[in-house]
């Protein structure tokens, strides 16, 4: 658990804000961030890359609410894109489009142009049909297109296989040995600029081994694009630093900085860093209510009302994210109150901590001993990051309300959707 999110006696907080209380006002499923743990996140960044000219680039997939980019817009943060609606949400949350770089490797061209339209840094292209789609873009409005190419250095992550990027086999980038020719090809295009090399293995990484073989790799491509007469003002490592769901020890944001730093012993190059989940992560918590309890022969079931459309982590990758009691019951020495009738008792048991949604596949966490009643309120932990991003509306669930705790105060960022905003843009047959 994050400092931003710790027991005051038996209750939960956010900050210096009890969850109890936003769930009162905000009601459940409730997304809840932290300002102070993404703000002091990306203060871990800047402050081991400080002395190397730098970029950090918000992954805005992790989590694209307007209220996280603009938090992260007004420390000066870029933005990683991989979409034009990403791109006008940062534009929306005040970010700066001349920070922004753009992955993927299905970029369209219409995404380009409204890409090229905001005068972006960067497009981290991924294939050879994408450079000369780029060019076509460009030259069409006249304009000069900044390039970097997404490299695919052929690293295992050694990280769950959905997130792993990096390998030949994947879809993303470009082959390592193809590099110096589309560089070239890229060079002798009118309406493209080279200006930097990217790449990225894949998420939730707990070494830095594999960061630093892609980076040597990276480097290596780098110096032979210099023999060439090409030169490379930046060079973009991506993203990948996992946190800690339950055992994992990932290394520290700065000793993952200083080791990429030693890699690139002293170059002049600009670092660009594009994290995601190392940044919000483990600044929110999803909020939700326990609606039965439900005993049956092999299991126990907590039946809430957050569900895999609000959270697909669990279903999708079997992972996994602590739960906690929002009200911890107080131990048997340390309440007086107990045993007397003044505070109900409740026995800790095992339980499925499922939702609503008609899957088997709905669950949020397994074998979790807790003490709750119907009522409870439960936390899931480290949903800051590919929680509200990857929601949906799955059973026609409205999607949940989001907050932002700065100290002692909570601010609303997102309504709860109604079911009318759901189907409001569909049609009956005449
Ligand atoms: N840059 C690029 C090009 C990426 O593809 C990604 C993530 C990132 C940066 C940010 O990676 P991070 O620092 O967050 O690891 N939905 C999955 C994670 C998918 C990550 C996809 N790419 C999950 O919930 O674990």
């Amino acid at each position: 658990m994050s400092d931003y999110f710790h027991y005051r006696g038996n209750q939960l907080y956010a900050e210096q804000v009890s969850l109890t209380d936003i769930a009162a006002r905000f009601g459940t499923p409730c997304y809840v961030y932290s300002r102070a743990a993404l703000t002091e996140s990306f203060r871990q960044f800047t402050q081991a890359l400080q002395g190397h000219e730098h970029l950090i680039c918000y992954a805005v997939k992790a989590n694209s609410s307007l209220a996280v980019l603009n938090v992260f817009a007004r420390l000066g943060a870029g933005f990683d894109i991989v979409s034009g609606g990403e791109l006008q949400r940062v534009l929306a949350a005040g970010g700066d489009a001349r920070k922004v770089v753009f992955s993927g490797v299905g970029k369209s061209a219409a995404e380009m142009h409204l890409a090229l339209d905001a005068g972006i840094l960067c497009f981290n292209v991924e294939s050879a049909a994408e450079l000369e789609c780029l060019n076509d873009v460009a030259g069409n409005m006249s304009k000069v297109a900044p390039l970097s190419l997404r490299v695919n250095p052929d690293v295992d992550a050694k990280t769950h296989p959905y997130i792993s990027t990096g390998l030949k086999q994947s879809k993303f980038g470009v082959a390592y040995g193809e590099a110096v020719a589309l560089y070239r090809r890229a060079r002798d295009l009118p309406h493209l600029r080279i200006v930097g090399v990217d790449c990225h293995i894949g998420s939730q990484l707990t070494e830095v081994g594999p960061f630093i073989a892609a980076a040597e790799k990276i480097l290596a491509l780098v110096d032979t694009l210099a023999s060439e007469g090409i030169r490379l003002e930046h060079i973009d490592l991506g993203g990948g630093l996992g946190i800690r769901y339950r055992e994992e020890t990932p290394p520290a944001i700065a000793d993952y900085v200083a080791a990429l730093l030693r890699a690139l012993r002293g170059r002049g190059e600009k670092l660009i860093l594009e994290p995601g989940r190392a940044l919000v992560g483990n600044a929110g918590v999803l909020l939700t209510l326990v609606e039965y309890l439900k005993y049956g022969e092999e299991k126990n079931f907590a039946i809430i009302d957050a569900a895999m459309n609000d959270l697909m982590r669990p279903t999708l990758y079997d992972a996994y994210h602590e739960i906690l009691p929002v009200r911890r019951e107080p131990s048997p020495q340390s309440s007086p109150a107990s045993g007397r009738g003044g505070e109900r008792e409740m026995q800790s048991l095992i339980y499925e901590i499922v939702g609503p949604v008609c899957e088997t596949g709905d669950f949020l966490g397994h074998a979790r001993n807790l003490a709750i009643a119907p009522q409870s309120l439960l936390a899931v932990l480290s949903a800051g990051a590919y929680g509200m991003s990857m929601s949906s509306n799955y059973n026609t669930r409205p999607r949940a309300a989001e907050v932002m705790v700065d100290g002692d105060a909570v601010y609303p960022v997102r309504e709860r959707e109604t079911v009318a905003q759901l189907y409001a843009g569909e049609k009956l047959l005449p």
